[in-house]
């Protein structure tokens, strides 16, 4: 197995791999881009060719190819062997992924149920008599046939036993079915499962590769509830992660660098139907911060078109929040007369695209429908209509903010110098949904804390210069339990040839990395200011192990006083003495 994953790395060059997914740019001798794992305006995204490696230095992520395609695809590593794999033109034995040094998958358990159920429900929608029935119910909203079988609807028929009996057979264990809520138990102590989607239409869930890893069902009965039943997280499936429709949008995303985003299940299918292709969905939640990545890699603009009700609005004015922290651009548009794009489509088919190339900005669009909404002429529904407008206004690049300011000034007859004022002025309410995604776990950037030793290493690594101009001053107790190792490996065989090191094969990964890193922070500096660095952080490390030290026999001393024990007392008095002579 180790085989097949060096037999890749030796096919595929990681700037290539990575290059599919980060516009990356030549930078000294690595390459450089926008992290694809967290926001960011200036690049910290490093891709190392000779070293096949790359990490973000904002965020800390990173690896080989294999963590690199894990991270950007949300998927294991299994996963990302496939991927690969087939990039390298590689064939895969079946059993190769299993053997594949201990990561194998469990998830492979839950990717086989959500497909027979997929499968069987899919099975029940065309063949049974019900769901013929039900089939009818589909094309009467306006989905013709092709549309049906390119998103896999199916049919959960109204027994109690319909699905699981086929899940058991097929080898599924009771645990993934639970898991992956298709079926639940009768109680706790009992056997026995039963099905857990019953009479509902079914939209299967796909991930961004386009396999099913959830399920959305409809009810077909008007007292059924809820409306909308949705599988739960399983380790196939994070609802922060997945939009539905995603994998069937994803060329076009990519193609028009714009994205539509909706609500619901019919609205992604319907307008699909009618060449608008580019839809996703939330899935009647709110907007994710892990979902507006996604759609960041493909692309620079979204437009919104939620339900036309107050929810909906609602809907959409916490979407622009998250989308503008991804420095996405948002429009929007109203299908006006009827309640969300899936109706628009019934009663204008192709007329949809239309809409959507005539969205709006939506902050221009939410001035307007504010103007129409208060009388600007009154203070006091001038105050409320700044209340409102100033939050989408605050943190926007200058060139927008002119741009709305001017827009604003006009609309509510004030100077634009007041309008700067105000916003300068105005604090975010605490409950504000522009507030807290700056601290959203998954966003947040992860500081990324090297001990001095570490550092000294990655300078050592980067410059070999600069090793052999210090390394007179280096001992080896100022190495730690690794470095210490990767410190005699230098110690034995570097020289300024850089012949290939070797480094023992369970720090090989540190010493890439540390290398990278001592590439990137100290690249820019001459020789002279790098020895300096190392002067200083040989410095550093000997003091705090003075004051370790100093702790060590402050402790041994009051433990001997205690004890009585006065010829221990002096001798470590003495060892004392010694060290803070050292110090001077
Ligand atoms: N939704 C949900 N659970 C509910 C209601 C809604 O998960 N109880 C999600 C579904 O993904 C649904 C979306 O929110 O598609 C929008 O809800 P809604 O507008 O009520 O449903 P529609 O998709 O418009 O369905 P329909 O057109 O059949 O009424
Ligand atoms: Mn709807």
């Amino acid at each position: 197995m180790a085989d097949v994953v060096s037999d890749i790395k030796a096919r595929l060059d990681i700037v290539d791999v990575v290059g599919q997914y980060v516009q990356l740019k030549k930078a000294g001798v690595n390459y450089k881009g926008l992290c694809p794992f967290h926001s960011e305006k200036s690049p910290s995204f490093v891709v190392s060719k000779e070293k096949q490696i790359c990490h973000c230095f904002g965020c800390n992520k990173g690896g080989d190819m294999f963590k690199f395609i894990e991270e950007v695809e949300g998927c294991s590593f299994s996963e990302a062997l496939k991927i690969l794999a087939d990039r390298a033109g590689i064939k895969l034995e079946d059993r190769a992924v299993e053997r594949s040094g201990g990561r194998a998958d469990v998830k492979d358990m839950y990717y086989k149920a959500h497909d027979i159920a997929a499968n069987f429900y899919e099975h029940c929608l065309h063949e049974t008599n019900d769901g013929r029935k039900v089939l009818e119910y589909v094309y009467s909203r306006g989905v013709t046939p092709e549309t049906v079988r390119e998103f896999k609807l199916g049919f959960a028929p109204e027994g109690y036993d319909a699905l699981y009996p086929k899940l058991v057979e097929k080898g599924i264990s009771k645990e993934v079915m639970l898991k992956s809520g298709l079926v639940a138990a009768k109680n706790l102590a009992s056997d026995s499962v039963y099905d857990k989607f019953r009479l509902r239409l079914m939209f299967p869930i796909f991930d961004q590769m386009g396999r099913v890893c959830g399920f959305g069902g409809r009810a077909l009965k008007a007292d059924q509830m809820p409306k909308y039943l949705n599988s739960p997280e399983n380790p196939i499936y994070n609802k922060s992660r997945v939009l539905y429709g995603f994998s069937h949008a994803k060329q076009a995303i990519k193609d028009l660098g714009e994205a539509v985003l909706v609500e619901g299940y019919f609205d992604v299918i319907l307008p699909h139907q009618v060449g608008v292709k580019n839809v996703v969905a939330t899935s009647g939640t709110a907007l994710t911060r892990d979902q507006a990545k996604l759609l960041k890699r493909f692309a620079g603009k979204v437009v919104s078109s939620f339900d036309t009700d107050g929810a909906g609005f609602e809907a959409t004015k916490r979407a622009f929040f998250v989308l503008k922290e991804e420095d996405i651009f948002m429009k929007t548009i109203v299908a006006a007369g009827v309640k969300d794009p899936a109706d628009y489509v019934k009663e204008h088919g192709a007329g949809f695209g239309d809409l959507i190339k005539e969205a709006e900005d939506f902050v221009s669009y939410y001035l307007k429908r504010l103007s129409g909404q208060y009388d600007a002429t009154k203070v006091e529904e001038r105050r409320t209509l700044l209340k409102e407008i100033i939050p989408f206004c605050k943190q926007m690049p200058p060139s927008e903010k002119d741009f709305y300011i001017r827009e604003l000034a006009r609309l509510l007859r004030m100077k634009e110098e007041a309008l700067y004022d105000e916003i300068e002025r105005f604090q975010l309410p605490h409950d504000h949904p522009a507030r807290d995604l700056g601290s959203s776990a998954s966003g947040s950037a992860a500081s990324l804390k090297l001990e001095y030793d570490e550092i000294l290493l990655a300078i050592f690594l980067a410059f070999p210069e600069v090793f052999e101009a210090c390394k007179a001053e280096c001992l080896e107790s100022d190495f730690g339990a690794y470095t210490k190792a990767i410190y005699n490996v230098l110690v034995e065989h570097y020289n300024l040839r850089r012949d290939r090191l070797e480094f023992p094969e369970d720090v090989l990964d540190k010493v890439n990395f540390l290398s990278l890193y001592g590439e990137e922070r100290y690249e820019s500096y001459t020789n002279e200011v790098k020895v300096k660095a190392v002067k200083d952080l040989i410095t550093r490390i000997r003091s705090r192990h003075r004051d370790e030290q100093h702790k060590d026999i402050g402790r041994l001393l009051r433990e001997a006083q205690e004890a009585n024990d006065m010829e221990r007392v002096i001798d470590l008095l003495k060892r004392q003495q010694e060290l803070l002579s050292d110090n001077n």
